[in-house]
């Protein structure tokens, strides 16, 4: 027998409340000084976190396999009118989720170029043919949509906890 609990749960499910979080509480000028990392920010979901945070003056690691879908990205948004008053700093970051050397990599070179990380997005994933593998011979989903993104997680941990 459900519970009133468990009914209203499944209720929001299908019918979920406004957000109490939006982006109107994400004021112009209120992330100076943060640093963030998203990774798959080329396009969708990635690609309008970057957009809604640029006017807040953050610096924004776009972390994507194409330096060529990252730097049309950073061109889109930085070009983008009006101009805010704090534009966030935005660079690439070269990550392919896909193949785990390139994940070490990645981190090391995030870290030489900054002392924080305050915010983590791991957004990218993909969806896959059955019987697709990474290079290193992973099923595809659980490669770049698990594997990938816990040891990239785990190379930036102790610069995410610095903060
Ligand atoms: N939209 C939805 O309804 C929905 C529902 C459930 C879950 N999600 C999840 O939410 C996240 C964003 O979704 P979205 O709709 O914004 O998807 P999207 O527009 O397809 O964007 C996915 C992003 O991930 C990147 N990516 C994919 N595979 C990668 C890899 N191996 N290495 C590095 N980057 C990779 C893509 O880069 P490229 O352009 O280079 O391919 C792209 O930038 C995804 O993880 C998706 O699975 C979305």
């Amino acid at each position: 027998m459900p519970t009133l609990s468990g009914l209203w749960a499944l209720w929001q499910q299908f019918f979920p409340p406004a957000p109490a979080f939006t982006e109107r509480d994400v004021g112009s000028g209120s992330q100076v000084g943060k640093v963030f990392v998203i990774t798959g920010a080329n396009s969708g979901i990635g690609l309008s976190l970057v957009k809604l945070l640029y006017p807040t003056g953050a610096t924004i690691y776009l972390a994507g396999r194409s330096p060529i879908k990252l730097q049309a990205a950073i061109a889109e948004v930085d070009s983008a009118l009006p101009s805010p008053t704090t534009p966030s700093n935005l660079k690439s970051l070269f990550l392919d989720l896909s193949n785990l050397e390139t994940i070490e990599p990645a981190a090391a070179l995030f870290a030489a170029q900054e002392t924080r990380l305050d915010i983590l997005w791991n957004n990218a994933g993909n969806g896959c043919p059955p019987g697709s593998v990474t290079k290193q011979g992973i099923e595809a989903h659980v490669g770049a949509n698990c594997v990938a993104p816990l040891l990239f997680t785990q190379e930036l941990l102790p610069m995410l906890r610095a903060v």
